[in-house]
């Protein structure tokens, strides 16, 4: 429970110098609500009865333009995700609830690892399995954050039927932030990304976990600012 409400206050440290509370959820004043606050979770709803993590936070205080659709498809290139194959979709929307006063929403849309191939290599991952991210974003009257929940994880390829490798949460999290921090490029715009580690936001272990695949409880924040945007051509 001290977890509980010690994220809490972390998490609305920089609002509460600014002034009463609903200024502070507005978008860019915070990095995100912890959405357990209101009865979300850390945890979506895959559709099977069972979860993923959201284990991944791109930051409300990151530049605004990371935080638009379009322009979040432009910082995760620069993070090796690109959208799935030719439109493709495999699987079923899952959605969750970030305790933003939205109750659960599918997820918004889904990236796949490109392997150095914006247009193609998504085809590649299906194939052959890699990371895959769900994302969510904190936007509802409660806690207008901006901030995008993404549920990241390490898949294996067709031959076995997209499941999640082994640990392949934690791994996928894992992989996505170390290609993710520091500075990183995509299409002309420069990225300068930071992250905190946020512990100990959903039960450790596999109780509820899709694929019955453990946990270890973490994710983290990730505050991705855009240093140098140059215009091609
Ligand atoms: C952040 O808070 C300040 C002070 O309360 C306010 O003036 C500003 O408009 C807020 N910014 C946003 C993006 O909500
Ligand atoms: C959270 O759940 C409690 C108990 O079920 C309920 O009283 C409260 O209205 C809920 N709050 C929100 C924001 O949904
Ligand atoms: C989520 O997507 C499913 C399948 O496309 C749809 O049936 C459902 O109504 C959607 N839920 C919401 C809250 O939009
Ligand atoms: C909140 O985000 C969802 C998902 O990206 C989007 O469909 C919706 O239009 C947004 N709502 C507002 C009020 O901006
Ligand atoms: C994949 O699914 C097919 C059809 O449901 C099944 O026959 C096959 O055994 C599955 N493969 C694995 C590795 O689980
Ligand atoms: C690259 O940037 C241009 C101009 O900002 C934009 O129109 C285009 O959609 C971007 N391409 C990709 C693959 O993100
Ligand atoms: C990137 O962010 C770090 C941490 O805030 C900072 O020390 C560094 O100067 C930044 N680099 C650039 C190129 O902006
Ligand atoms: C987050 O936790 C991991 C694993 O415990 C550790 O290796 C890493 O250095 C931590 N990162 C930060 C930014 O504190
Ligand atoms: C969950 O973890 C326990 C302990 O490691 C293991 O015995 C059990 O098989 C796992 N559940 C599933 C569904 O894999």
């Amino acid at each position: 429970m001290w977890r509980t409400n010690l994220l809490l206050v972390l998490a609305l440290i920089p609002a509460s110098f600014c002034g009463p509370v609903n200024t502070l959820q507005k978008r860019g004043n915070v990095s995100f609500a912890d959405p357990r606050t209101n009865n979300g979770s850390f945890l979506d709803n895959a559709g099977d009865g069972f979860s993923e993590p959201l284990n991944v936070v791109i930051s409300g205080t990151s530049s605004p333009a990371v935080l638009t659709d379009e322009g979040f498809i432009g910082f995760a290139g620069a993070v090796g995700f690109a959208p799935e194959c030719l439109g493709a979709h495999l699987g079923g929307p899952q959605s969750a609830d970030l305790g933003d006063g939205n109750g659960f929403q599918n997820q918004t849309f889904e990236l796949r690892e490109d392997f150095g191939n914006f247009a193609l290599g998504t085809c590649i991952e299906q194939l052959l399995g890699g990371n895959h991210l769900r994302l969510f974003r904190q936007n509802g009257s409660l806690a207008d954050t901006g901030a995008l929940f993404l549920a990241v994880s390490l898949e294996m390829g067709l031959l076995e039927n997209h499941t999640i490798a082994e640990n392949g949460y934690d791994v996928g999290r894992d992989n996505l932030v170390k290609k993710a921090v520091g500075l990183t490029s995509f299409n002309g715009t420069t990225y300068n990304t930071t992250a905190q580690n946020l512990t100990g936001v959903m039960p450790t272990g596999n109780a509820t976990i899709n694929h019955g695949i453990a946990v270890d409880g973490n994710a983290v924040l990730l505050i991705v600012e855009i240093v140098d945007t140059t215009q091609p051509g």
